[in-house]
């Protein structure tokens, strides 16, 4: 018996009963990781970089880190996912060339299946107890919402700003104290990438945090006072659907190209910014194609729209990602200095304090490019370009021992320090930069 993951409610958690009074027989998602391996490579000079990307290319291997080909060097590590046979060439390569190397995780399908996530779940709780620490699929994200924008007048309201390729609406909250005077205000957005999860679940966290304590916490009134904070929760709504019925690795929108057989668009190389340059690709199968044109992702045009639009407001741009431990600022497509380089550099190194003052965990931050990697098109570059002064990417927890797979356990502190962090940068964008 195979149990799939349907997309409809009910369905999952009947199939999950059923999984667990007949352990070994029923697997999520068609059981299509099974024995699949994650393995991190270290290369140590320029060739075997050049070996290994050969080999990752003949083995159309997933990689989790960084997300192409493209962007290894030779003091690249790599973590890979790869699966059946390909695990077994990759090992007796690496082996054979004497290229250091550790499995970071043995069997992906496993992992996958010990997270609480995929477990039968408690009854479901009222959406005034709604659980925070869990992972929630999109159609329990979206009642959130409508929750949110229904018992939160004073604070919230929620709006769509267009459809996504598939026709679901893209949802954007508002948080912030009406007034009758100007406003200025900060834009955050998650799920850019669909198997990133807990970016949607840091949004969320976001928002009830900024809820509940506004009236307990000065900075946190201060902020909602001050400033309007647009809040997207699930960016890439299509994908991040598809990682919860189809595959749980899924990282573009679900946009279909009709010269090819593969879907969907990297949404974080769709940006009208040095389009289809550096790091990113021009194959519709890569993870890290750039789509037919520039903002040819109804997402991403939709966000581009919108922040066009609202571009004498917006003092700063979040876009929340995972798995690095890294605070990124402009610029993405080019080695260089930013002008107010020393504003959001201090703002940035501020916020990596914040969050290490809260679990110990180090963050790196500087210039995406320097920092990570060149990719042209991104969302950060975009709005800096546009004239967003305090333009940032989060790469949240962790640095690969999870990897996407992040535990639920680990959601809270991972919010709890990220939101220190954002408080921060939101403080320092209040002030003038000189
Ligand atoms: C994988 O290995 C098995 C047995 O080792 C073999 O039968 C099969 O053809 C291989 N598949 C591919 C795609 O190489
Ligand atoms: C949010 O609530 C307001 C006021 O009740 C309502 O007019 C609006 O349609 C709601 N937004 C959505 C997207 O349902
Ligand atoms: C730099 O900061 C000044 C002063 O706040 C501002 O007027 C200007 O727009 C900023 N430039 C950029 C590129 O953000
Ligand atoms: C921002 O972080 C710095 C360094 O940790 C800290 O001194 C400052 O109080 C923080 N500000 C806010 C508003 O959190
Ligand atoms: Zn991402």
């Amino acid at each position: 018996m195979f149990c799939t993951w349907g997309a409809q409610h009910l369905v999952p958690l009947f199939l999950l009963l059923s999984c667990a009074l007949l352990p070994g027989q029923c697997h999520l998602y068609n059981n299509q990781y099974s024995g699949d391996k994650v393995i991190r490579v270290f290369p140590k000079n320029e060739k075997e970089a050049n070996e290994l990307k050969n080999m990752y290319q003949q083995l159309q291997v997933d990689l989790w880190q960084p997300s192409s080909i493209r962007h290894i060097g030779k003091d690249t590590v790599t973590d890979v996912h790869t699966s059946g046979n390909s695990s077994q060439v990759l090992l007796t390569y690496l082996t054979k060339a004497k290229i250091q190397h550790k499995i970071l995780v043995n069997n992906v399908q496993l992992m996958l299946e010990a997270q609480q996530v995929f477990r039968p779940r408690r009854k479901r709780r009222s959406l005034s107890r709604y659980d925070y620490n869990e992972y929630h699929p999109l159609h329990e994200i979206e009642s959130w919402m409508f929750y949110m924008n229904k018992t939160h007048h004073d604070l919230v309201s929620l709006f769509t700003i267009g459809k996504s390729y598939e026709g679901r609406s893209l949802y954007v909250l508002k948080l912030g104290k009406d007034t009758n005077s100007y406003k200025k205000a900060v834009w955050m957005d998650c799920g850019m990438h669909a198997r990133e999860w807990i970016g949607p679940a840091f949004c969320q966290w976001f928002v009830k945090e900024a809820i509940n304590s506004y009236n307990t916490d000065p900075a946190m009134k201060k902020i909602l006072n001050l400033l309007y904070i647009y809040v997207m929760p699930v960016f890439n709504v299509d994908g991040y659907d598809f990682s919860w019925h189809s595959d749980r690795f899924w990282r573009k929108t679900r946009s279909k190209n009709t010269r090819h057989q593969c879907y969907g668009v990297d949404a974080n190389r769709n940006w009208k910014v040095h389009w289809s340059d550096e790091g990113a690709s021009l194959n519709p199968c890569d993870n890290t194609y750039c789509g037919p044109f520039a903002e040819s992702e109804p997402e991403v045009k939709a966000v581009a729209q919108f922040l066009y639009k609202q571009r004498k407001h917006v003092r700063a741009y979040m876009s929340f990602h995972a798995y690095a431990q890294m605070l990124l600022y402009p610029y993405s497509y080019q080695y260089g200095t930013i002008p107010n380089f020393s504003c959001v550099e201090s703002a940035a190194h501020n916020a990596v304090l914040a969050i290490h003052s809260a679990y110990g965990i180090t963050y790196k931050h500087g210039p995406a490019s320097s920092t990570l990697y060149l990719t042209s098109g991104s969302s950060m570059d975009w709005a800096y370009n546009n004239g967003i002064p305090y333009a940032y990417a989060f790469e949240l927890r962790d640095t690969g021992y999870y990897g996407f797979l992040l535990p639920e356990g680990l959601i809270k502190p991972t919010c709890v320090e990220t939101m220190l962090a954002v408080k921060n940068i939101t403080m320092h964008a209040l002030k003038k930069c000189r």
